[in-house]
């Protein structure tokens, strides 16, 4: 059975949950190391950009297969029944765990696309790959006056993802380590293995 019941989280939402998880994590220390082999090319002078190209390859393409993922994943949600959180958690505890979620999900769709939209307004010239595609189109004008305060913009709101993500993820696992170690009910049980 793949689909979800009132109770149990069927096995596309369950691998979808994980895998997503997994690509975030490689995800993120990319997108830093990436921002490092930048640096590293400034302060150096060198004109040797392969090791960015290929970097940011991996970068966009990864992102960009969270995005597909997470709408997917949105997608089966909305077909499929959620299954009710334990009838022991009062009112506050509910909500503060549905908001989380809501939250996760909104930063699972704007951390790549505000990424981008960074790579679209830059001023330059810089590949937006997905794989061996060079050109994905861009999703908001390219800055033509050569200004590279429209990239920074929406850098900013790149950066700020993750800096409120990770605040929010870490509520979120700690509260599924809450349910697992201290309240002994099976919501992490039901994600992992379903039932
Ligand atoms: C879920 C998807 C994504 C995550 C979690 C993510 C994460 C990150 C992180 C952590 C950084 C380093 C931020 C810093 O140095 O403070 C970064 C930088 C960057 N990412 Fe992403 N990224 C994602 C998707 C994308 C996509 C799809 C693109 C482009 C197609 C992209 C383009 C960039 C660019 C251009 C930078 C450098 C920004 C700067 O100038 O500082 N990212 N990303
Ligand atoms: C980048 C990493 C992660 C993201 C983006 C993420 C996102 C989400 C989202 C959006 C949901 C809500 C599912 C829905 O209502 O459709 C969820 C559920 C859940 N997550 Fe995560 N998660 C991540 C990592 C983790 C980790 C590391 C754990 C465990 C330590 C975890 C444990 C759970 C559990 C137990 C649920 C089910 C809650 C319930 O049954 O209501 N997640 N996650």
């Amino acid at each position: 059975m793949l689909r979800n019941t009132a109770s149990s989280w069927g096995p596309v939402s369950r691998n979808l949950h994980w895998l997503i998880a997994v690509m975030i994590a490689v995800q993120v220390p990319l997108g830093f190391y990436m921002n490092d082999v930048y640096k590293e090319l400034i302060a150096t002078r060198s004109n040797d950009y392969s090791l960015l190209l290929q970097v940011s390859q991996l970068h966009h393409t990864n992102g960009f297969l969270i995005l597909i993922l997470t709408t997917l994943r949105l997608g089966w949600r909305i077909g499929n029944p959620t299954p009710e959180l334990p009838r022991a958690l009062v009112a506050y505890q509910r909500h503060l765990a549905r908001l989380t979620h809501v939250f996760l999900y909104a930063l699972l769709l704007a951390f790549p696309l505000s990424g981008w939209a960074t790579l679209s307004a830059y001023e330059g010239e810089f590949p937006i790959y997905f794989f061996a595609w060079e050109q994905v189109p861009r999703i908001v004008p390219q800055a033509i006056d050569g200004s590279h305060a429209p990239y920074e913009f929406y850098a900013a709101i790149h950066k700020a993802c993750w800096r409120i993500g990770a605040v929010v993820l870490g509520l979120h696992v700690v509260a599924a380590l809450w349910h697992h170690v201290v309240v002994k009910d099976n919501v992490l049980n039901r994600m992992l293995k379903g039932g």
